[in-house]
């Protein structure tokens, strides 16, 4: 039977085994990092695609060095360990790994020094994560921290409280999801993904030096829309009311994929269908990540021994 394994203290166990102190730092004080890969199920193929693990590492690195911690693993070995997870807990759906180094000694006191760290891994299934085809969003009253409070480049798990309030702010006023403005008012990002415009048959996406996270699907469409479809991305930054002017706007993320925004703040997005652009994205962007697209096997990492 397919079940949820994790990578704890260097040991492959059943997940609801994988149990921390109360007392452990990162819980008190928001001292992670964590990262969400994708495992992309092909039922053709019969095989899990890790879409995209090294460039995940990478960055789950940089914010290791952000936080100061020190985990014994390199990028390769990262690698290895999800796909053995992954082998082990056999799903035949798509599935979703979280990462995460933390400060795990049992020590209270507000630092990121003389702590120890520690690094898990799991996986779960996880089908949707934004579930309508056309999301309702909002503008949301909280702003995405600058680089000087909390460094957005990369996972801090700490950073992530002020985005959960946002996102159910947004869901409990009936959206499906919250737009963060950067400390200045530009657009930044969605709670958990990056945003894109389609105007006059371009597209347009916050530069990465405005306060958001540069997503690794924000990179996938980017190079899509280039390659593909011969769109080029404008990186600039982007006034809250573009959202009401544009003729597409679309979310990127790994757990949200591409996903079409057909209101924002109760003004409709073009004609309230899913664009064009956004839909040929869409199409693109799944093919590729199920390891249907040759030419990008590159970002897909097989589970499954043939
Ligand atoms: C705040 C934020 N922005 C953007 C993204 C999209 O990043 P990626 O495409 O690397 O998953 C995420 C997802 O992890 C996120 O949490």
């Amino acid at each position: 039977m397919p079940s949820s394994y994790a990578f704890f203290r260097g040991k492959f166990i059943p997940l609801a085994e994988a149990n921390i102190n109360i007392m452990t730092h990162a819980l008190h004080y928001g001292t992670a990092v964590f990262e969400g890969i994708r495992g992309n199920w092909n039922s053709q193929h019969k095989q899990i695609y890790l879409f995209r693990q090294k460039e995940h590492y990478q960055r789950l690195i940089n914010g290791c060095k952000v936080m100061r911690m020190n985990i014994p693993y390199g990028i390769d070995e990262l690698c290895r360990v999800t796909v053995e997870l992954a082998r082990k807990c056999a799903f035949e759906q798509d599935i979703y790994v979280r990462p995460l180094a933390y400060k795990c000694s049992e020590a209270l006191g507000v630092r990121v020094h003389d702590i120890a760290d520690d690094y898990t891994v799991f996986i779960i299934p996880w089908g949707r994560y934004i579930d309508v085809d056309k999301a309702k969003c909002c503008v949301s009253a909280w702003q995405c921290p600058t680089d000087n409070s909390i460094p957005p480049q990369v996972k801090i798990m700490g950073h992530y409280a002020g985005n959960a309030m946002a996102k159910s702010d947004a869901v409990e006023k009936g959206f499906d999801e919250a737009i963060l403005l950067t400390h200045d008012g530009y657009v930044a990002q969605g709670s958990g993904e990056n945003i894109f415009l389609a105007i006059n048959g371009k597209l347009i996406t916050p530069p990465t030096w405005n306060n958001i996270l540069p997503g690794i699907t924000r990179d996938c469409v980017i190079t899509l829309a280039k390659n593909e479809l011969g769109i080029e991305t404008a990186e600039r930054p982007i006034d809250r009311a573009e959202l009401f002017f544009a003729d597409e706007v679309f979310l990127t993320g790994t757990a949200a994929h591409v996903t079409p925004v057909a209101e924002v703040d109760h003004r409709q997005v073009g004609d309230g269908e899913i664009g064009k652009i956004t839909r040929q994205l869409q199409q693109i962007y799944s093919d590729v990540i199920r390891g249907e697209n040759s030419k990008y096997l590159h970002w897909c990492t097989p589970v499954y021994e043939k």
